[in-house]
């Protein structure tokens, strides 16, 4: 679609309200909305309607998508500027989804990996809805025209696959209909790692011990950080073959913004353990007044709710004008005076 040439470029993203948010969301995704906020028009979601292809109690789901838009706020995201609103709140990302999954095959939905793990963590019954999850996302970003998605390292495959159908249908239709998305993902802090295990990604496992979630306390993210796996030997260096020290040092790079080689020099001759406490410190500091203004916020239910209706409002005449046109280029009749 032709687009207004003094507009900004358009920047989406998206977390799931799941469980309390993660300092690898805030570090993968959130830190670097913030950071490039200013040059693009930008759309910020917490959708819930991904939440629920795994089984949510409603009452936290409803919590917790509060505390999404608290903590996009409470980082620093700007309400005046960003739209913020909840996925279920503009119908056309549900009816752009449908259409999404008409324009995908089996075979591609099939080879998601991210499909591939947690259904294995479903077993037998596997929700379809988690199968198709994957185009829901491609109806968000491409009904606003999105060029630049700023995600973490697990959404990449998603990403590629929100391309290709954007390809197909501009190339079905012979017209410019959604603009081809990039991803935007950070060299440090795209993935990090679970604490005891660091081969594998910090998720959102109430269980896990190596999840530092946003709404610990500082003594609990502090013990945490101190008891991280790290690697046998003495000599602090960053390599893939010593995968809970990479951690923690990427961990010091994506919060500080330092380089990785100065934080790895200024580590020489020292030892592990001093690691582990000026890590443990940097995170509680970084995290301690996020914690402090998401749960202020938290209380302001009124002002959430505004910022949401706006939002939505805001972003829904775009998802309109996009779902038109799109139903129009399939042959979707339209009443006359309708
Ligand atoms: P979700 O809710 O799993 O994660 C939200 C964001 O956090 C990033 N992330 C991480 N980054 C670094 N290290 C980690 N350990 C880590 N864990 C999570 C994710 O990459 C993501 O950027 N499908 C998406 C949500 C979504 C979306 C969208 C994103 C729905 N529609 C449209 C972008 C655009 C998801 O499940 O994210």
């Amino acid at each position: 679609m032709a687009k207004d040439p003094t507009q900004k470029p358009v920047l989406l993203s998206g977390i799931q309200p799941t469980n309390n948010l993660t300092l690898g969301n805030y570090l993968g995704a959130i830190k670097n909305w913030v950071k490039l906020q200013n040059d693009y028009q930008c759309y910020f979601m917490a959708v819930d309607l991904h939440a629920i292809t795994t089984p949510q109690d409603p009452k936290l789901l409803a919590e917790r998508t509060y505390r999404v838009l608290a903590t996009y706020l409470a980082s620093g995201i700007d309400p005046k500027q960003a739209m913020l609103f909840v996925q279920s709140h503009v119908p056309e990302h549900s009816e752009l989804a449908w259409i999404m999954t008409c324009f995908s095959t089996m075979g591609e939905l099939s080879r998601m990996t991210q499909f591939k793990d947690k259904a294995d963590k479903e077993g037998k019954h596997i929700p379809s809805g988690l199968f198709v999850y994957p185009t829901l996302m491609a109806a968000d970003i491409l009904l606003y025209q999105t060029n630049l998605v700023p995600v973490g390292q697990d959404q990449k495959q998603h990403l590629e696959l929100t391309r290709e159908i954007a390809i197909r249908m501009n190339n079905r239709f012979q017209t410019e209909l959604f603009a081809v998305p990039e991803p935007f993902i950070a060299k440090i802090g795209a993935k990090i790692m679970d604490l005891q295990n660091p081969t594998n990604k910090m998720g959102k496992s109430e269980t896990s011990k190596g999840t530092l979630f946003l709404t610990e306390s500082d003594d609990e993210i502090s013990k945490k950080v101190k008891r991280a796996v790290t690697d046998s030997g003495s000599d602090i260096t960053y390599e893939d073959s010593k995968p809970g020290l990479k951690n923690l040092l990427s961990i010091q790079a994506a919060l500080t913004g330092n380089p990785i080689e100065g934080i790895v020099a200024s580590y020489r001759d020292k030892q592990y353990g001093q690691l582990k406490v000026e890590t443990a410190d940097l995170v509680v500091n970084a995290i301690r007044p996020l914690r402090e203004e998401t749960e202020r916020l938290m209380k302001d239910r009124g002002e959430l709710d505004r910022i949401l209706k706006l939002g939505a409002t805001r972003a829904r005449e775009v998802a309109h004008t996009t779902l038109e046109k799109v139903q129009e280029l399939l042959g979707f009749v339209r009443p006359m005076g309708s």
